[in-house]
């Protein structure tokens, strides 16, 4: 390893016949006399046995979407189930990717904290809306992707024992990401309006039972985390709410995690909880993705905006975990913000995205079933109670033990190819009950797939009642 070095001659020239082997550049004081280590170490039993962390009991859902997928008869299926976009980023963004991969210094680490241009970027684009000259070097912090920064955020703030509210359905990535610097969940249901099986409806009327959020209030609650709009509801919480939730949160002294990946597709106004009060923001962590922002999930650039005794903490835990994120995508992001303002792309994306979710919903109205109609995001939760499933349909095991909308999955993809998400996924088992009528459609596709998957849809109607 250290050729010439004085300790790799020493080495080979005295092989270590009685001693266990470690590695060449270990100090002769260091090493274990082989009998002793032989005499009392039995073997591990099972040394590859996966930490509790990563080994799921329950096959998940992506892979259980893909194998109904590669098992249906109707090929190729139309995939709306997750939300990955169906078409490139602006060319501005593409073009500013290609010409980041000529410069030396863009295919080289970038400081721990972003690129002082993304940096920038950011606090120019969010301060109008926060209402505040945000400083690049203290109040934004670049990721890789949106979920690696909340990981830092609660690797940052997170001790084993601390609680942190989340709302159901949540974004599933919330729970690993929480649990793994040893946090425990606290779960509050959104509530679906009560006639969500028989009227379309807007997302707002999910709604929120603030004595039940308080009830899950305790010393040990530590964080709570917000998505707004949200996924998979659409909803977009309002002022009010906001306010009533930053009073509890000021009022029990919590730090809010506020996602907000889809900020910049909302159909409704949209408020961000961090610029009610100066008390709110000094306790707020804002997370955005030009992943999202950029239909460009694949490179993996998300970022922080908060105060920086909050930010200082989030980068901390990144750079422990990644070190530095993506270095010529950062560039192509700080480009796409300077360009999307001037060019009027996040009034364009908005448009469009609401385009497509007005003309796909078309077809549950056609076929009278009742939607969640979203405020902003690219998801919409459709109600399939009137579906009816044959009883004797052949699922196998381990869809026809999950809920109902799993069934209906498995059922949407084999009988009219149009792969959706089960969102019970999105709750505990203790609420999943909640939305077992609910299948979740991703609109970020282009419009041809948007009208197969409508044209295929309409092959439900022999089973609705
Ligand atoms: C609510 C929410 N938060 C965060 C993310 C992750 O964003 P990123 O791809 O930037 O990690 C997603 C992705 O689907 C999401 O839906």
């Amino acid at each position: 390893m250290f050729p010439g070095h004085p300790i790799s001659k020493l080495i080979s020239k005295h092989p270590t016949p009685s001693y266990t082997r470690l590695p060449r550049y270990t100090s002769p004081r260091f090493r274990i006399p082989r009998a002793r280590t032989m005499s009392t170490t039995a073997p591990r039993a099972d040394p590859f046995r996966p930490a509790r962390r990563v080994a799921g009991q329950r096959q998940d859902v992506w892979s259980i979407v893909n194998e109904a997928a590669a098992a249906s008869p109707v090929q190729p299926i139309v995939n709306m189930g997750q939300g990955f976009f169906g078409y490139n980023p602006p060319q501005f963004a593409i073009d500013a990717a290609k010409e980041a991969l000529d410069r030396v210094e863009c295919n080289q680490y970038s400081p721990t904290k972003g690129r002082p241009r993304l940096k920038k970027a950011i606090a120019d684009a969010f301060s109008p809306s926060f209402g505040r000259t945000l400083n690049p070097e203290t109040e934004v912090t670049i990721t890789t992707g949106a979920n690696e920064g909340m990981l830092s955020a609660f690797m940052g703030f997170i001790e084993p024992g601390d609680e942190v509210i989340i709302f159901e359905p949540f974004f599933d990535q919330y729970i690993s990401n929480i649990e793994m610097p040893g946090g425990t969940i606290r779960y509050v249901p959104l509530h679906p309006p009560k006639d969500g099986a028989t009227r379309t409806s807007p997302a707002s009327e999910w709604t929120i039972d603030y004595q039940e959020l308080e009830s899950a209030i305790n010393p040990k609650t530590k964080m709570i985390v917000l998505n707004s709009p949200h996924n998979p509801v659409g909803k977009v919480f309002s002022r009010e709410e906001l306010e009533k939730i930053g009073e509890l949160c000021i009022k029990h002294n919590l730090i809010i995690l506020s996602d907000e990946v889809y900020d910049r597709l909302y159909y409704v106004p949209f408020t961000r909880i961090a610029t009610l009060s100066p008390e709110l923001y000094e306790r707020t962590l804002t997370v955005g993705s030009a992943g999202k922002a950029f239909y460009a999930t694949g490179w993996r650039v998300g970022y922080l905006i908060g105060p920086e005794h909050l930010i200082k903490y989030v980068a901390g835990a990144h750079t422990r975990i990644c070190y530095s994120s993506v270095s010529p995508l950062q560039e192509a992001a700080a480009v796409a913000f300077e360009q999307a303002d001037k060019t009027g792309f996040w009034e364009e994306s908005r448009t469009e995205m609401r385009n497509k979710m007005e003309r796909f919903c078309e077809v549950f109205t056609e076929l009278n079933i009742p939607y969640s109609d979203p405020e902003g995001g690219y998801f919409v939760l459709a109600n399939m109670a009137s579906v009816k499933l044959p009883e004797d349909y052949p699922f196998p095991p381990h869809v026809a033990s999950r809920p109902r909308d799993f069934k209906l999955c498995w059922f949407l993809i084999h009988e009219v190819g149009v792969a959706a998400i089960p969102p019970t996924e999105f709750y505990t088992d203790a609420n999943a009950r909640i939305a077992e009528d609910y299948l979740r459609f991703a609109v970020c596709k282009n419009d041809d797939v948007l009208e197969t998957a409508k044209e295929r849809l309409r092959g439900l109607k022999k089973y609705i009642v």
